[in-house]
């Protein structure tokens, strides 16, 4: 038994400033975590605690789907992330430091390199394969916003695994354990978690699923049809055919007008006593040095990400003024696809069809009306650009489309041999035939998921732990320390529940009972024991759970069976 006299749990009545969601206001508040600097926090005894439960949930289930436990290095020497070309790609990401000799290292992000790599040596054989790798190590990453305490740090703890594979056929078998593992997982720490279709972004790789806390701080949007299963980030999801955006009659000719001092598709619908969904919004990019031309409908945003996809463009960035000048001939504002030459014009698959609508003329404070895409552009390439969006049609069966928040807590890839082949990961099959090996890789953020058990599990008084990962199950309070009586029962009850296995912190604080009660529902633990002068008195000890709420009385032999039971519930 631990009493809380004697921890260091420093609860705070008052939310700290920068806390801005409540599950990084909670773990400041209960104790649990204090930040050193941005994106960087040290775990006090009850937050380390928590952590801890965590990865033995993430372990047990990792061990038992027969991936194999490692660890390796955090510092990798520059060299081998040259080898696959990611020293460029996560440059950004990447925190690079020097030795004495003044040899280049990075602090990883990642692993894949370094397994591969670990994997190209000691494995040569089909016999000796399938195999999956995993450790849970701290990560870092020099993120553009570090933020929500845990949620986006610079230094976070991972859960990452890597299956190799003789085939696509078995790798997708590795991945489908890794998958029901961690649906296992999250939901034994007690979270409902949507998976959703991924991007498969820097990592590369053919096929991916995320999977989201839903919450409204959640960094991720996704859409999720109401009626079949489809769900998706919006970095990639689609949307179902729609009728063409039609706004007049179709033979009225092309025609300029003057729009003075209407630049922006807001200005110019205003202008024209319509909404922006009549305009076609023409964005001007430079993708890997050659310009673009974007044409979506106005009220819809590009989504970069399918963009450089499709435009197979390593970097993608919005032209400036001076270069939209020379594309367009018009200062930025109003561009449109009319007349353009020498220029590769993309537009939106929901502008096929597309006639009766406004865009720029590409001329100062001119704007074009009745303009219709096949007859004005002739045959332009259409392509999905545009993000999905809450009441789109589902791609698969049409019905509505919903958008929702979600945490990133895990996130599953099928990677194929882009790493194998670069760093040699080769084995040889029955014939002696060399291949690469197949791969998959697997991530759970453990600092993240610990914070996003409290996002989605708290209520005005506090954090509501599952018992699972709670950093003890049971908390019995002392209402005055100086009644011995009751010190020595909640002493007695302490043992008695240790020994068959459940661990107790006793809040023995001299302080007064309403802020010890509190502090109980700040911190969260599944149970609560109550034991005091007056209860006593009537033989009885009172016995709470956080998450009920619900209050019952006992007589001190019977607490043991009662604990333990809502000890097992408290899930
Ligand atoms: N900066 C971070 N702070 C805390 N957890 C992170 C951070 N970045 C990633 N994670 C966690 O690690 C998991 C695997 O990372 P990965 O998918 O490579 O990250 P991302 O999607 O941000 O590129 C994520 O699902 C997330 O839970
Ligand atoms: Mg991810
Ligand atoms: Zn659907």
């Amino acid at each position: 038994m631990i009493r809380w006299s004697q921890q260091c749990i420093p609860t705070l009545k008052e939310s700290p400033q920068d806390a801005e969601i409540p599950s990084h206001q909670l773990m400041l508040r209960a104790g649990l975590i204090r930040k050193l600097a941005g994106g960087l926090y040290t775990f006090l005894p009850m937050g380390l605690r928590a952590l801890r439960n965590v990865e033995r949930v993430v372990r047990e289930e990792m061990d038992r789907a027969g991936a194999l436990e490692i660890l390796m290095p955090a510092l990798h020497p520059r060299d081998i992330w040259d080898r696959t070309g990611r020293y460029d790609v996560l440059s950004d990401v990447m925190f690079k430091i020097k030795d004495r000799q003044q040899r280049e290292l990075v602090l990883g992000p990642t692993h894949e390199e370094i397994v591969t790599d670990l994997v190209a040596r000691e494995i040569s054989s089909y016999r000796q394969l399938p195999k999956n790798f995993y450790q849970i190590q701290t990560k870092f990453r020099d993120e553009i916003r570090p933020r929500f305490g845990l949620m986006r740090a610079k230094e976070f703890i991972m859960k990452d695994a890597y299956s190799f594979d003789v085939s696509s056929e078995v790798a997708d078998v590795s991945y489908q354990a890794m998958y029901d593992a961690y649906v296992r997982i999250f939901s034994r720490c007690g979270l409902r978690t949507k998976i959703v279709e991924a991007d498969t972004g820097a990592m590369g790789g053919q096929s991916s699923h995320e999977f989201m806390v839903l919450a409204d701080s959640g960094e991720d949007g996704i859409v999720e049809c109401e009626s079949c299963s489809y769900a998706a980030n919006l970095e990639r999801a689609e949307t179902g055919d729609m009728p063409p955006l039609v706004f007049d009659d179709a033979d009225k000719t092309l025609e300029v007008v003057d729009t003075p001092n209407a630049r922006t598709i807001a200005e110019v619908a205003a202008f024209f006593d319509t909404t922006p969904a009549q305009m076609v919004k023409t964005l001007v990019y430079i993708a890997d040095d050659q310009p673009v031309v974007v044409l979506l409908p106005g009220d819809r945003d590009v989504n970069e990400i399918k963009l450089a996809r499709v435009l197979g463009a390593s970097e993608l960035n919005m032209a400036d003024d001076a270069q939209v000048g020379k594309i367009t001939g018009a200062p930025t504002g109003f561009a449109g696809p009319v007349g353009l030459k020498n220029v590769r014009l993309i537009a939106d698959r929901k502008l096929a069809g597309c006639c009766g609508a406004i865009t720029g003329a590409n001329e100062v404070d001119k704007h074009l009306i009745h303009f219709d895409l096949a007859r004005d552009v002739g045959d332009v390439e259409l392509a999905d650009l545009s993000f999905a969006r809450e009441g789109d049609p589902c791609p698969r069966c049409g019905e509505t489309l919903h958008e929702k928040r979600g945490i990133e807590v895990g996130h599953v890839f099928k990677l194929g041999t882009k790493y194998s082949e670069k760093l040699g990961a080769l084995y040889l099959d029955e014939s002696g035939k060399q291949h690469p090996a197949v791969m998959g890789c697997y991530g759970i953020g453990v600092t993240r998921t610990l914070q996003a058990i409290i996002e989605q599990r708290h209520d005005e008084h506090g954090i509501i732990w599952p018992a699972s990962v709670a950093p003890y199950p049971v908390e019995i309070l002392v209402i005055s320390a100086k009644h011995e009586p009751s010190v020595a029962l909640a002493e007695k009850l302490a043992i008695e529940l240790e020994a068959i296995g459940i661990q107790v912190l006793i809040d023995d604080r001299d302080e007064r009972p309403g802020f010890k009660f509190k502090d109980a529902d700040l911190l969260g633990l599944p149970v609560r024991i109550s034991v005091g002068e007056k209860s006593l008195a009537r033989g009885v000890v009172e016995v709470k759970s956080r998450a009920t709420g619900e209050m019952t009385e006992h007589a001190p032999e019977a607490v043991l069976e009662v604990v333990q039971a809502l000890v097992e519930e408290a899930v």
